[in-house]
């Protein structure tokens, strides 16, 4: 869904007797303009009012994962949700990473990079308002949407972040005063601490995010307590 296809062009049937570009090469051509630049696997939904949700997926997961909890968090939201380009042992993720909680920093930030990219042209090319853009986070999707807070600030005003850590201490910090995060912590989580989502509501706090931290009875996996609070918030930002 929501993919531009490039069909194929054989020059080879068009001789260049008249001067003139074979047709099938300015059509091309014109396909390739109308792809996305850079441009991942993904789903769009279309919404009933301007806001999006940016749906980013954990590890093994893929671009329809969080389409049913982003309908769950905002019925009327577009719903824009890529699939993570980097395969580990054949699970897509976002970024690379050295083994569990130690991330490949230059992978990192070249893929965050990437997507703030992509979604600065899903939004001119679907047509939604990118200052009304709310990054819904899980896990490894939550650690590259603190990853775009921390690199692109002016890429996300906004962020749910179901399980997330630091992803990085950047060099500089950046202003985040008009960025308002959520963010949902397991209490008996195995594989992201509490301490570590405390660490990153700490740094995005320092940056000036007016930032939200609910912690559940719960481990790494996402309870219907986080998605209920999660709401709540999402509907109070109207
Ligand atoms: C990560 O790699 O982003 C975190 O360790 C979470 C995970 O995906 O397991």
């Amino acid at each position: 869904m929501a993919r531009w296809a490039v069909f194929p062009v054989n020059d080879t049937q068009f001789p260049a007797q008249t001067g003139h570009k074979p047709v099938a090469t300015r059509f091309a051509k014109l396909a390739l303009d109308m792809r996305m630049h850079p441009d991942f696997i993904h789903e769009f939904v279309p919404g009933t009012s301007n806001r999006t949700l940016l749906l980013l997926h954990g590890t093994g997961g893929n671009e329809r994962d969080l389409i049913a909890l982003g309908r769950e968090l905002d019925p009327n939201a577009a719903l824009l949700s890529p699939r993570g380009k980097v395969l580990e042992n054949g699970m897509p993720r976002f970024f690379r990473r050295l083994a569990e909680g130690v991330f490949d920093l230059e992978d990192l930030k070249h893929r965050t990079n990437e997507l703030a990219d992509f979604v600065i042209a899903a939004a001119q090319h679907y047509g939604f308002a990118s200052d009304n853009l709310i990054a819904v986070g899980y896990s490894n999707g939550a650690n590259i949407a603190a990853s775009m807070l921390l690199l692109r600030p002016e890429a996300l005003p906004a962020a749910i972040l179901f399980r997330a850590m630091v992803p990085f201490y950047p060099e500089t910090q950046p202003n985040l005063s008009s960025v308002r995060v959520w963010m949902g912590a397991g209490t008996n989580d195995p594989i992201i601490p509490i301490s570590e989502t405390r660490a990153l509501a700490e740094l995005l706090h320092n940056a000036g995010a007016d930032v939200t931290v609910r912690n559940f009875q719960a481990g790494h996996e996402l309870t219907m307590a986080d998605v209920e609070a999660a709401r709540e918030w999402l509907t109070a930002l109207q």
